[in-house]
This record gives C-alpha cells, structure tokens and sequence, in this order.
C-alpha cells in the first residue's frame, strides 16, 4: 500500500474501470471514483449506505480540469487562488458534464482540489476528476488513517492507498458560490469564515456569519459523525458532571491540554486524554477522530469530551462535536 509508481497505476487502473478506491486527503481518507461514471458513484452510496440526496464533492488535480465540471465566478477563482490546493470545497453551477447522481439533482456540484501528494499523483495520472465523500459507513466517524478504513469498509472495497494519517484530520470548509454575490458557508472547516471573508473583499462577512446559521450542506445530518460509545460534551474550561452510573463503569474523559480542567473525583474507572498537550487547536484537529475511533475501540461505557474554544479551527471541531453527541 506505499507510494510506488505500480500503486498509483493499479489506483488508476480500478479507477478507470468503474471500481473505488480509498484514498488520502489532507482532511480525512475518502471514497473516491470516477466522477463522470455514473454507475460507479452509485456504488459509492451503496457501501456507505449514504442517501441519494446527499451529494459527492468532485476533487480536481487543476484549475482548468474545473472548466470541465462548472462555471467559474471571479470570486470562486479568488478563493481557489488563495486557498487551493487544500481544504476548501467550492459550490458552483454545474455543467452537464457532472451527473445529476454526483449533484443529487442539484444544479451546482461541490469542487476541491485536495493537497495531499499521493492523491495528486493519482488525480493527475489518471486526468479523471474523482467524486470522493470520507470513507466511513454513513453517519459513523471520518476516517483520518488507513486503518480506520480498513476496520470499517475494509471488506467492500478492493484498495486502500495508505497515505499515513491525514495532516488535517477534519474535513473541509464548504463554501457555496452558486449564487452570485451572496456566498454562503455550508460547513465549518479548517479555512475559517474570516479568512474567506478577508479574500472575497465584499462586504460579506456578515453573510458568511449569517448564513453559517441560516444554512447548512444538505448532508449535514443534526447527527453525524457519531461513535458508537456515548458521547457527552461538556463546556470548555468546566468539569463534567458525571452521572450515578458513570460512576461505576468504565469512562473516558477527554480534555483539550493537559492541564486545562481538574479530574472529576470519586470515580477510579476515569481514564483520560487530552487533544493536544499544549491546547493547540490544529493538534486537536489533527487527533480528534483518531482518538475517537481508538476510544471506540475500547470497552469504555461513555466518553465525556471537552468542548473547544470558539476560534479558529475550534469552531468546525465543535460543529462535528455537536452532531456526533447529538441524541
Ligand atoms: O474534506 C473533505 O471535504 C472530505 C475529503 C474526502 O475531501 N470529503 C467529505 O465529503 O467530507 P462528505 O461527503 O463526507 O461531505 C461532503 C459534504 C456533504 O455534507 C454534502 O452534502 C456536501 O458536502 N455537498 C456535496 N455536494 C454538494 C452540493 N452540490 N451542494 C451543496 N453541498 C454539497
Ligand atoms: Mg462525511
């Protein structure tokens, strides 16, 4: 599963051939396949168990491979300039290229082109565009190494390229373009809403802030993300309180840095972890899932995690926070 030309030719073979392949993406693994074969994006949907109403992001290796897919607005090429290759997704017309399956009949597809290397490699031997969702079973965690894909989908799917873990380990900003002068953010990502303010110039970032509330993705489920062990939130800088039956059973408790909160007392089966121990918020991005999809693994009865502070990439960790503890 390294990174030798025969891997990215066998990649680009079953690609070729209708088949999927996971792949590495700077944000977290995805299922990618052909994006102008219809028949093989189905058999995206079909083992995630994902809805058809829940679109595919398209992942391009080039700006003009975009010319194919959409129409560009001078804003969408603004932001492209700044931020790609990288974790932002832009929302743009379609054209007919792109099938109403990729869209879920939608008239504008969602567009990224992803930074990380091996999977630039396959997109530019290949010259396909590659729909890709994470590469997780519907509603569970995102995949951020090789083995989460492999312990989940690992038996559906013929090839796991493995990139090592994401440098990111959250998913991309969403951005939607589609209508002129009015961009609206459809989900909280690395890229923060200032920062696509601070390029896009308009007077907007009161729309990006306004709509961040007002809209989201159509597949931003209120419950997503989720592990199988409960998941508790509790306020940053605060300790939980933990229930009478927590009390008994096997918790784990989950902090931002090490020192940030004290130890709830009177409960000897409290194991603990911290997100970064320095209470760096892209170290937390970074491990979040992965320490997720280790806690899962685990016999734990409940997992009580420490909302993020609201800044910066704090505000899309809590947003994934809130769905995967959503009830
Ligand atoms: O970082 C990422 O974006 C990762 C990597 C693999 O690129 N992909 C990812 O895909 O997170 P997925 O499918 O798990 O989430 C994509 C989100 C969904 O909420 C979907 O509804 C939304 O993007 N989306 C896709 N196409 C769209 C469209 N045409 N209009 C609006 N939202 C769209
Ligand atoms: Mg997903």
């Amino acid at each position: 599963m390294g990174d030798t030309p025969n891997d990215i030719q066998t990649v680009v073979g079953i690609l070729k051939k209708g088949g999927l392949v996971a792949v590495p993406t700077e944000t977290v693994y995805g299922l990618a396949a052909d994006a102008l074969n219809p028949n093989a994006c189905r058999k995206i949907f079909d083992i995630k168990g994902r809805p058809l109403i829940d679109p595919l992001i398209v992942h391009v290796y080039s700006r003009d491979q975009v010319e194919t897919l959409a129409h560009w607005s001078t804003a969408a090429q603004r932001l492209a300039a700044a931020f790609w290759p990288g974790p932002l997704t832009l929302v743009l017309p379609k054209k007919a290229a792109v099938s109403d399956i990729v869209t879920a009949g939608r008239p504008a597809v969602a567009i990224r082109m992803p930074r990380h290397p091996f999977l630039r490699k396959v997109l530019k031997v290949g010259r396909l565009p590659l729909a890709a969702p994470s590469a997780n079973p519907f509603g569970y965690l995102s995949p951020t190494q090789a083995r989460h894909v492999c312990a989940s989908l690992g038996s559906r799917i013929p090839y796991i390229l493995d990139g090592g873990p994401c440098s990111i380990g959250l998913e991309s900003t969403i951005v939607d373009l589609s209508t002129p002068g009015h961009p609206q953010l459809l989900r909280p990502g690395p890229i923060t809403a200032e920062a696509i303010t601070d390029i896009l110039e308009t007077p907007p970032a009161r729309h990006l802030k306004h709509c961040a509330k007002a809209r989201v993705a159509p597949g931003q489920f209120k419950r997503h993300y989720r592990p199988r062990t409960p998941l508790h939130l509790f306020a940053s800088g605060t300790s939980p309180s933990l229930t009478a039956r927590d009390h008994k059973v096997k918790v784990a408790w989950v902090t931002l840095c090490r020192q940030s909160v004290s130890l709830p007392t009177g409960n000897r089966n409290v194991a603990t972890f911290w997100l970064s121990k320095s209470g760096d918020l892209n170290e937390a991005a970074h491990n979040l899932f992965a320490l997720l999809h280790h806690l899962d693994a685990q016999s734990y009865q409940a997992i009580y995690l420490e909302k993020m502070p609201a800044e910066g990439i704090g505000i899309a960790i809590n947003d994934r926070l809130e769905r995967a503890a959503a009830s």
